[in-house]
């Protein structure tokens, strides 16, 4: 049976999400909220914002919406889930009891603490002085993060005293971040290349996808301030199917296993922040939603319909799936505003999209972009996310990279390291 459904974002993850479920055989109408310059393309625009729950709920009901996807993490850490099942709503998404494994890093890792699960030594604080006291013992390197959500910026990688003394006022003395800076993690610095885990759950059994890794600095060779992410690269060669059975094995399966004994069973996206230290694996941090981008180059390998695996999940029946995948590599490079993470201009026209997408193997995603009176604008810090499939990484970033070079729009940047680390390291 056709099943009408609503996926709220507006991001390059939800244009991403909508992409692939346009594929089903079993979708029918399509809507995104508030959705982008592309999302339209695949998706019917509602403009309706990610917190206004009471609005989006109304919307759901009146058309019958058979199932909500929910995107962003602040509408899952303000409890939306929550709202649209207290309404009888069908909805996929962690609650938002669940949802703080990503919302509290301090939660997280007392979790992890508990669990047993590999993560960086660290201490939680809520007091300046002696959050300041223990940085000054520890010294530099170090890192120091607001514990709540900060946009992906709340995360200081320390290479100094100075710098961390310098994040601790920031965060604790003038409220960068407000009340996500109430608390502050403080935790030891691991060297190594990074990993994202995503695992779909429903709460009991889980399904792993193949590691893929984000490149967060802005700057090329890992340097200048984190952004949300600029490039993406699926599967990372560097771990093995038996690696990734051990870190299924110590990371995934007792985390959800915790949250469970705890009462507060995780359903949707888990996904683990990894970093591949020379001491062993250590998890950074929890995210509870799919990552952005790394669904776009997910949703360029996966072969299984994503509306069954969803369905599925928020039935509690995820046991009964199987998730596939098709051979070969995916690359995404995210084109960015010149300024970004800093201040940015907004409205420059983009040409050159359908150009791009004559490469192939590429699709372009649309995160920050707008229609202004017909034409199609940049409206965000990261734009675009141009991606590619390939045989080999090598072959999928070859491609990625061809078409982003054909799309223009005033002070259009990326990285052009994406994967480069990867490839090297084979
Ligand atoms: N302990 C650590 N050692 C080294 N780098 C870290 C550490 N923790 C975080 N980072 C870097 O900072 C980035 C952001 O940290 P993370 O905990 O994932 O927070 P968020 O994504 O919420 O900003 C990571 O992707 C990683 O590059
Ligand atoms: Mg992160």
């Amino acid at each position: 049976m056709r099943i009408d459904v609503l996926v709220i974002g507006g991001g390059g993850r939800e244009h991403a999400l909508c992409w692939k479920l346009k594929q089903s055989p079993r979708i029918g109408k399509l809507y995104c909220a508030p959705g982008n310059g592309g999302t339209r393309a695949v998706a019917e625009q509602v403009p309706i914002g990610v917190m206004e729950f009471e609005r989006l709920a109304l919307f759901a009901e009146e058309k019958h919406v058979g199932l909500t996807i929910v995107g962003p993490d602040d509408p899952l850490a303000g409890g939306i889930v929550d709202h649209f099942k207290a309404r009888g709503l069908r909805v996929w998404g962690p609650s938002k009891a669940a949802a703080r494994i990503e919302a509290s890093k301090a939660f997280a890792k007392e979790l992890m603490r508990e669990a047993g699960v590999p993560t960086a030594a660290f201490e939680v604080f809520t007091d300046h002085d002696k959050a300041l006291a223990y940085v000054r013992a520890q010294g530099a390197p170090i890192v120091v993060k607001a514990s709540g959500l900060a946009l992906g910026k709340g995360v200081y990688v320390c290479q100094t005293l100075a710098e961390a003394e310098a994040a601790l006022k920031e965060i604790m003395l003038d409220h960068l971040f407000k009340d996500a800076g109430n608390e502050v993690v403080v935790e030891e610095y691991l060297d190594g290349q990074e990993v994202s885990l995503h695992a779909l759950s429903d709460g009991s059994s889980h399904l792993l996808f193949p590691p893929s890794q984000d490149h967060k600095p802005v700057g090329e060779g890992d340097t200048g301030p984190n952004t949300g992410g600029m490039g993406t690269i699926a599967p990372l060669p560097q771990v093995s199917e038996g690696m990734l059975q051990e870190l299924d094995a110590s990371v995934v399966t007792p985390t959800l296993e915790a949250m469970k004994k705890r009462g507060v069973p995780f359903a949707g996206l888990l996904y683990p922040g990894i970093k591949l230290s020379s001491k062993g694996p250590r998890v950074l941090e929890f995210n509870a939603r799919f990552g952005d981008p790394e669904t776009q180059v997910y949703m360029r390998l996966l072969k299984t319909d994503l509306l069954d695996l969803l369905d599925a999940c928020v039935d509690g029946e995820l046991g009964t799936q199987t998730i596939e995948w098709h051979p070969g590599f995916a690359a995404n490079i995210v084109l960015a505003s010149g300024g970004y993470p800093g201040a940015y201009e907004k409205g420059f026209p983009i040409t050159g999209i359908e150009e791009a997408e004559q490469v192939e193997g590429a699709v372009v995603f649309h995160a920050g972009t707008a229609l202004k009176d017909g034409a199609l604008v940049t409206n965000g810090g990261r734009v675009l996310g141009v991606s590619a499939v390939g045989d080999t990484l090598a072959h999928a970033l070859d491609r990625a990279y061809r078409a982003a070079e054909l799309v223009h729009f005033e002070g259009k940047y990326y990285r052009r390291d994406i994967g480069v680390e990867a490839l090297e390291r084979r």
